[in-house]
């Protein structure tokens, strides 16, 4: 398939919503990370989406709208907490799970009754949305299991070929995907952390917001007894395939504990994979600023495989707020590979 490349004319945009509306598959920029479009109502458009991309169907999507009036169309259940989030949050990287109106097809909502909501913020993609005159459902614009796209670049690098068209805006600014909580009970929770926060939604909420209790929990990787140990002989195992997504191609680890202690265990482990002689990348974010880290973690994994990196060794932020969600996905790409020290 010849994928068509636009800028973010208005011509440009017109274009790409025409294409959205006749059932075809257009990429665009979002403030989280790039979005692989398709209509949201058209179960055909949708599920050409699960294809291109190599997404297991059964995995939800979220459907983008350009206005708040438009989240009627998807749902009755817009209670007043919604409203409240809605309010603050939106338009922004936040994303309401609510129960789904019949008129969403099963095939954008993975068989659930309910749906995944989101008004992105980034000015080209509600001009898509708009134009289209529907909501769309967009997945990341990556290959299945690669890290998600901040460039328009990671998206032709992944989908040139694959999608009718690719909208190449600017850079994402947010970096890691929106943060998604269940609204669809008295007790809303996160199941997806993102750069807002739960303290940020408890307080516009004015009650306490939980988290899905996996996201609290870190698989056994090791052969037999919990996580690695400082000062045990690792030797880095390939972690079981289901873990790993956003996955570099690059051996990742991750060191995790006091920064100093981090800093020397990772200079140890450089010089020693240096002696194997093999290529080695650090990342060492400032614990202070994890919103950078955010920004710019996936097209770091990016750039390591783009230059033949061999190994990864990261060291861990602390796992509060942002750091939190970058931890999250950290952790993945890592396939849960963690050193503590
Ligand atoms: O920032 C983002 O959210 C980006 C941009 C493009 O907007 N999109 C994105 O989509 O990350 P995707 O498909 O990669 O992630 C959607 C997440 C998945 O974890 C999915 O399981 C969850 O939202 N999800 C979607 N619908 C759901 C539902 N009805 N119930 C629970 N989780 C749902
Ligand atoms: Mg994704």
């Amino acid at each position: 398939m010849d994928t068509r490349i636009f800028g973010t004319t208005e011509q440009d945009i017109m274009q790409a919503a025409e294409i959205l509306k006749s059932g075809g598959l257009v990429a665009f920029p979002t403030e989280t990370v790039y979005g692989l479009g398709a209509n949201a109502l058209d179960p055909e458009a949708v599920g050409k989406v699960y294809a291109a991309k190599g997404r297991p169907s059964d995995n939800p999507m979220i459907a983008h709208i350009s206005s708040k009036d438009d989240m009627g169309l998807l749902t009755d259940g817009i209670t007043a907490d919604v409203e409240k989030l809605m309010e603050v949050f939106w338009p922004g990287p936040l994303t309401m799970v609510v129960p789904a109106k019949p008129v969403v097809p099963k095939v954008t909502t993975g068989g659930l009754d309910t749906v995944a909501v989101r008004m992105p913020s980034d000015p080209v993609a509600a001009a898509i949305i708009s134009a289209s005159g529907v909501p769309i459902a967009a997945p990341s614009a990556n290959l299945s299991g690669r890290p998600s796209p901040t460039t328009g670049r990671h998206v032709i690098d992944d989908l040139d070929g694959r999608i009718d068209a690719i909208v190449i805006g600017s850079d994402c600014q947010v970096g890691i995907e929106s943060t998604v909580i269940d609204m669809t009970s008295d007790q809303p929770m996160i199941l997806r952390p993102g750069i807002i926060t739960a303290q940020q939604l408890s307080q516009a909420l004015g009650k306490e917001v939980t988290f899905d209790p996996a996201l609290l929990q870190k698989p056994d990787t090791s052969a037999g007894s919990g996580l690695l140990e400082a000062g045990s002989d690792f030797r880095p195992k390939s972690p079981g395939m289901k873990y790993k997504h956003y996955a570099p191609k690059a051996e990742m680890i991750i060191f995790q504990g006091d920064r100093q202690n981090v800093a020397m265990a990772i200079a140890e482990e450089k010089m020693k994979r240096a002696q194997w002689e093999q290529k080695v990348e650090v990342i060492m974010y400032d614990e202070e600023h994890p919103e950078e880290a955010a920004k710019e973690f996936f097209a770091k994994l990016r750039a390591c495989d783009k230059s033949g990196v061999d190994v990864i060794l990261a060291a861990a932020l602390k796992e509060d707020g942002i750091g939190f969600a970058v931890m999250n996905r950290m952790f993945k790409s890592a396939g849960y590979n963690i050193v503590n020290v």
